[in-house]
């Protein structure tokens, strides 16, 4: 019984996949793209379309040649021209979809003209992440929506990279202003091949929760350790502060020692419970995180 259910079944899959491949090898596709599916937005007689330089196919999305945030709606070949979003350029991966980007991920090396900005306070543009305008500032940055900004701060270590929008290492970055050099007043110490390799740490002389790490013994990137601990440089870790000699006192003045205690060994987490108790969403408590994990 099974067996014919089976078969019923092999033979119901195998005659609508031949039915498929008849449809596939209808007219309308050059011998080459005959395996496709048929495309539903095919109108008839789509085999006789000329292609045009703003509709390459007759429907879809197209980018324009020169501008990277032009770009065209092409319905039965009659295009309309549409902009992106001031600071947005329009994504030509599917022409199928309409998508307008920050410039991030999308390459507009052959398509660099662009409209004219529409800028606002802090925003040279209405749309994306922008560098702070003083010299110097770094790890701040703006980010602008529809000309609304709001600004961030990257991470202790980290400056804005104004190529790719977000915070990275300034040995990365290369702004000038903001390389390593010129943030950190750290110059790693010069080492042999055999200690280069390990990317060696040293305390940040100016403060015991920080310390660098030499990439390949010369590139300084400076790290720091969770708060309640300090970097122990004679074992090159992140150690509880009074364990530290040199540093014991270094949180004397911003905890107590009733919350170093508790840092150090955090009470057991109270049972889940209590915790749910119907109130606010969760989700909505912003987390203020001041600690800085180790690397
Ligand atoms: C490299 O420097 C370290 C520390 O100064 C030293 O112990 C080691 O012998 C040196 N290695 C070589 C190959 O010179």
């Amino acid at each position: 019984m099974a067996v014919i259910k089976y078969l019923i079944l092999y033979m119901a899959i195998g005659s609508s996949v031949a039915q498929k491949s008849s449809i596939r090898k209808g007219a309308g596709y050059p011998t080459a793209q005959r395996h496709l599916p048929k495309r539903p937005t095919d109108p008839p007689g789509q085999e006789d379309y000329i292609p045009n330089e703003k509709c390459p196919l007759s429907d879809g999305f197209f980018p324009d040649e020169e501008q990277c945030d032009k770009y065209y709606h092409c319905v039965d070949g009659v295009h309309t021209e549409k902009l992106c979003a001031d600071g947005k350029v329009f994504n030509d991966y599917d022409s199928n979809e309409e998508k307008c980007d920050l410039p991030y991920n999308i390459d507009c090396t052959k398509r660099h003209k662009l409209q004219p900005p529409q800028p606002s306070e802090h925003c040279p543009r209405k749309n994306g992440y922008f560098g702070h305008e003083k010299v110097g500032s770094c790890d701040k940055f703006y980010y602008c929506v529809d000309g609304q900004f709001n600004m961030i701060t990257c991470p202790v270590g980290l400056v804005f990279n104004p190529k790719t929008g977000i915070c990275t290492w300034p040995d990365e970055v290369g702004v000038t202003g903001c390389k390593s050099e010129d943030i950190f007043e750290f110059e790693c110490p010069k080492v042999n091949e055999t200690v280069a390799v390990t990317h060696p740490r040293y305390a940040d002389p100016e403060d015991c929760q920080y310390f660098y790490v030499c990439v390949n013994g010369d590139i300084p990137r400076r790290n720091g350790c969770k708060l309640g601990q300090v970097f122990d440089d004679e074992k090159k870790l992140c150690e509880w502060a009074r364990q530290v000699p040199d540093c014991a006192d270094w949180y004397k003045d911003r905890l107590t020692d009733a919350q170093l205690e508790e840092l150090e060994n955090p009470k057991p987490k109270q049972e889940k419970k209590s915790q749910r108790v119907r109130g606010p969403s969760k989700r909505k408590h912003v987390r203020v995180n001041t600690q800085e994990e180790e690397e």
